[in-house]
């Protein structure tokens, strides 16, 4: 089995390679390709790479290179994480809305919706390519905005699935509250990616005991303290939000909060100079706990699980991805891209039937929704009245004033990045 990583050379990927290393039995990875276009980065991460594999007596090899066409030829699957324009736009995308009052964040509003205007064509060509070297290859999209971006790839007709870590999390989380396996923890899981509740939590599978109630009840404090959002408003709301919920739930609180602290961005561009420097030490040979500081907990464990059920080779039956919505939310157009739980196999993700969602969160999923379809509209054809319109439609931006002053923002500081501006 041949792996290929575009955007191997991410300070993510050792986090990657040890799922891998510790996974091997439910994914044989043969050879892994990690391509990036910065060769340092790839000198240093693909180093550690093999001392990683060496050191678990992995027998699989890897090997780095800077050509796509190469690295993605004869592939099985294809991991894209990549980030156009890295940590520096990554640090405008969340600066400028906020002079507007609104948040900055790199997925969720006007943050992330410069981020799909970035990503889209990128990982459309490099769909493009995969797809006339390898027809037959999956593609596995870690990257954000991951619920346009997936849209993007299934709407030009690749064989793609979409996937983030936010339900694994929740899945170890409460294992670890409750005191039973991850492997026993089956979540209710509905919404759009970075826009999902936790609608129950079933012992055993889909059919299993629901013990959210009891979880809210014994464990409510710290997993609201988790999500820092108060625990009253978690009883009323019934479910478990994710964390970038709390975007929607207390918007200004947050935008006071990122006035007085430096942006995430910057925090992680320190955190990557770090571990950059760690990785080039030869005695390295394992993921520092440094990468812990970053928000790709498990990313590894539901990459390689997702891998192996699109391959064939096991993995859980079923699985949270970004996927059509084919009628599962019916308040929801058929081509939307869901996050929901899903069967996985070789044919792909079919999802598992929901049952009716509380219109307190159908409303923002629609909602959302139509933000996402005119965001990637706007993608693939560019222009500032599509921008303009996609802001207009954003729960967090709504006013024509804030998305008059996003639109000008958001064009501005992406020019380099945006054929059409
Ligand atoms: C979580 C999200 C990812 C996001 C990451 C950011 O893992 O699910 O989609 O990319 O956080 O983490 P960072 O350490 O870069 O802030
Ligand atoms: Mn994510």
């Amino acid at each position: 089995m041949k792996l290929t990583v575009v955007g191997g050379g991410s300070t993510y990927t050792p986090e990657l390679i040890d799922g891998f290393a510790r996974l091997r039995d439910t994914l044989p990875v043969e050879e892994l390709v990690l391509v990036d276009p910065a060769a340092e980065r790839l000198e240093l991460v693909g180093g550690l790479a093999r001392r990683i594999f060496a050191k678990q007596g992995h027998p699989g090899r890897i090997t780095t290179t800077q050509d796509l066409d190469a690295g993605v030829d004869g592939a099985d699957a294809v991991l894209l994480q990549l980030r156009v324009g890295g940590q520096a736009a990554r640090q405008q995308d969340e600066t400028w809305p906020l002079e507007c009052g609104c948040v900055g964040q790199e997925t969720t509003g006007a943050g992330g919706l410069a981020k799909a205007l970035r990503t889209v064509p990128v990982v459309l060509d490099i769909a493009e390519r995969v797809r006339r070297t390898n027809p037959d290859a999956w593609i596995i999209d870690f990257t954000n905005p991951v619920g346009i971006v997936t849209r993007a790839l299934l709407q030009a007709g690749h064989k793609a699935v979409g996937l983030c870590n936010v339900a694994i999390g929740f899945q170890r989380k409460f294992a670890r509250l409750l005191g039973v396996s991850p492997a026993d923890v089956h979540l209710d899981h509905v919404g759009l990616n970075h826009l999902t509740w936790e609608t129950g939590v079933r012992l055993g599978g889909p059919e299993g005991e629901d013990v959210l109630s009891k979880l809210l009840s014994e464990h409510g404090e710290a997993i609201a303290a988790d999500l820092r959002l108060p625990r009253p408003v978690l009883e009323r709301l019934g479910v478990v939000p994710s964390y970038y919920l709390r975007y929607f739930y207390a918007h200004d609180e947050v935008v006071r909060e990122l006035g007085t602290k430096p942006s995430r961005a910057a925090e992680v561009a320190a955190m990557e100079t770090e571990l950059l420097r760690m990785y080039g030490d030869p005695a390295l040979d394992e993921k520092p706990e440094l990468l812990a500081k970053r928000g790709g907990a498990y990313y590894s464990e539901a990459a390689v699980d997702l891998a192996a059920g699109l391959l064939g080779g096991g993995g859980s039956p079923y699985q949270v991805v970004n996927t059509l919505n084919r009628g599962t939310l019916p308040f929801l157009p058929d081509d939307a891209v869901i996050e929901v739980q899903a069967a996985v196999g070789p044919k792909g993700t079919t999802p598992l039937p929901v049952p009716a969602v509380d219109p307190l969160f159908a409303g923002l999923m629609a909602n959302v929704t139509a933000y996402e379809d005119l965001a990637l509209t706007a993608a693939l054809h560019g222009g500032r009245e599509r921008v303009f319109k996609a802001l207009l439609a954003h729960p967090l931006v709504g006013q024509y004033a804030y998305a008059e002053g996003l639109t000008d923002r958001l064009i501005a500081h992406n020019r380099e990045h945006l054929a059409w501006a």
